[in-house]
C-alpha cells in the first residue's frame, strides 16, 4: 500500500513537471524575436506578446498556421507554427499569457 501512494505520487509529480515544461521548452524558439519575457516587438513589427490573454494569441496563432491572418511579416510567423499541433498550441498560448 505504502508503494502503491509512492508511486502514485511520483506520478503525479512527473505529469506535472511535463505539463509545465511543455509551453516553457515551445517558446525557446520564439524568445530570439519576442525576447525571452515576450516583451520585444518582433522584428521591429509585432504587438508584444507579454500578458495577452491566452485566447488571444491561440486565435493569432491558428490564424498564422491557416493563412488567414497577420501583417506585412506574417510568413515569417506561419513558419514558426506550421508543424504545430492544437495541443502545443494551446501550451505556448498559456505559457506566454502567464509570462511576466
Ligand atoms: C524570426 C522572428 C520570429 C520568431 C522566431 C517568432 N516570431 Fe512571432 N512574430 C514575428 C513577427 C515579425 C510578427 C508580426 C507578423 C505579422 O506581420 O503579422 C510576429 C507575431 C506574433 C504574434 C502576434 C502578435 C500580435 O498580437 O499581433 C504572436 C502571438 C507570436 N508572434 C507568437 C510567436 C510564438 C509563440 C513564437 C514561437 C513558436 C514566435 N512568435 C516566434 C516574429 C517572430
Amino acid at each position: 500500500m505504502k508503494k502503491t501512494i509512492g508511486f502514485i505520487v511520483f506520478l503525479t509529480a512527473v505529469s506535472t513537471a511535463l505539463a509545465a515544461a511543455d509551453g516553457a521548452a515551445l517558446y525557446a524558439k520564439c524568445k530570439g524575436c519576442h525576447g525571452t519575457d515576450g516583451s520585444k516587438k518582433a522584428l521591429g513589427v509585432s504587438e508584444v506578446i507579454k500578458g495577452q490573454p491566452a485566447k488571444d494569441i491561440e486565435a493569432d496563432l491558428i490564424a498564422y498556421q491557416a493563412g488567414t491572418g497577420g501583417g506585412s511579416k506574417k510568413a515569417v510567423m506561419k513558419a514558426q507554427v506550421a508543424k504545430m499541433t492544437p495541443e502545443e498550441i494551446k501550451a505556448l498560448a498559456d505559457y506566454i499569457s502567464k509570462l511576466k
